[in-house]
């Protein structure tokens, strides 16, 4: 489980990134963060992925108070306990898929046949095995989405926080890295995206929206409508 209390963050000049989101996401689940762009998404993002210290509040990831950790801790709860998926894949270019999900395994300093054996499984798992042998420059963008989801994977996190995943991927590829999304969350890990995209909106058990910083729970009809009519205005509690 993970859980924001009243998290707040502002950036210089007065930028706010988050003004005291609560949230609560249980094991199982994955939800997204709606809004406009510049509304704070990101910010909440990372950090619940402990890229950026909150100026107040208390990150808490399965009961442990994480946020307060220091650098090497935090370091180390970001490489063991969480995962991370990309808009732009963020694969090595050199490498092969199955290298590419095997250095997050070295970073872990895992190595040997069962790394092997868990780069092979993760790489099944999302359905990208027969390409193992490929480089990035020689996948489609969906494909390279499931190398970088099986890389988000591999180590058995048990939080994976995508930032706009389906961002550049046709609608059909986009749905299918969804699905796979959610197919991971309900393996007992919480997934938590932040996304513009409408289709994001059947695959997921809570709908957040984000504005100026702060988290709403909207009305998913609503939601719906803000979508697909070009983002306007939304009426919230
Ligand atoms: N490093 C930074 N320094 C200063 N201000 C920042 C920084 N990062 C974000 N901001 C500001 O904080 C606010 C929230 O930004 P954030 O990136 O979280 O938005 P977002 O909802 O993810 O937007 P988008 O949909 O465009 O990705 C914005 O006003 C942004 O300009
Ligand atoms: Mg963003």
């Amino acid at each position: 489980m993970i859980e924001l209390r009243e998290v707040s963050k502002k950036y210089g000049r007065g930028a706010v990134g988050a003004d005291a989101v609560s949230m609560t996401v249980e094991p199982g689940n994955i939800v997204a963060l709606f809004g406009p762009s510049g509304s704070g998404k990101t910010t909440i993002l990372h950090m619940i992925g402990l890229l950026l210290k909150p100026d107040s509040g208390e990150v808490i990831i399965e009961g442990d108070r994480v946020d307060n950790l220091p650098e090497s801790a935090l370091a180390d709860v970001r490489r063991n306990r969480l995962g991370f998926v990309f808009q732009s894949f963020g694969l090595i270019p050199l490498l092969s898929a199955e290298e590419n999900v095997e250095v997050a395994m070295r970073l872990l300093g895992r190595g040997g046949p069962t790394a092997k054996a868990a780069v092979t499984s993760a790489l099944e798992r999302v359905g990208i095995d027969h390409r193992a042998r490929h480089r990035p420059g020689e996948m489609s963008g969906g494909e390279q989405q499931r190398v970088a989801l099986a890389r988000a994977l591999v180590h058995g996190p048990q939080v994976i926080l995508a930032d706009e995943p389906t961002g550049e991927l046709d609608t059909a590829t986009a749905t299918y890295v969804l699905d796979m999304l959610r197919s991971v969350a309900r393996s007992g890990t919480v997934v938590v995206l932040a996304t513009h995209d409408p289709l994001a909106l059947e695959f997921v058990d809570e709908a957040f929206f984000v504005r100026d910083g702060t988290l709403h729970r909207p009305d998913r009809g609503e939601l719906q409508l803000w979508l697909t009519e070009g983002e306007g205005d939304l009426a919230t509690e």
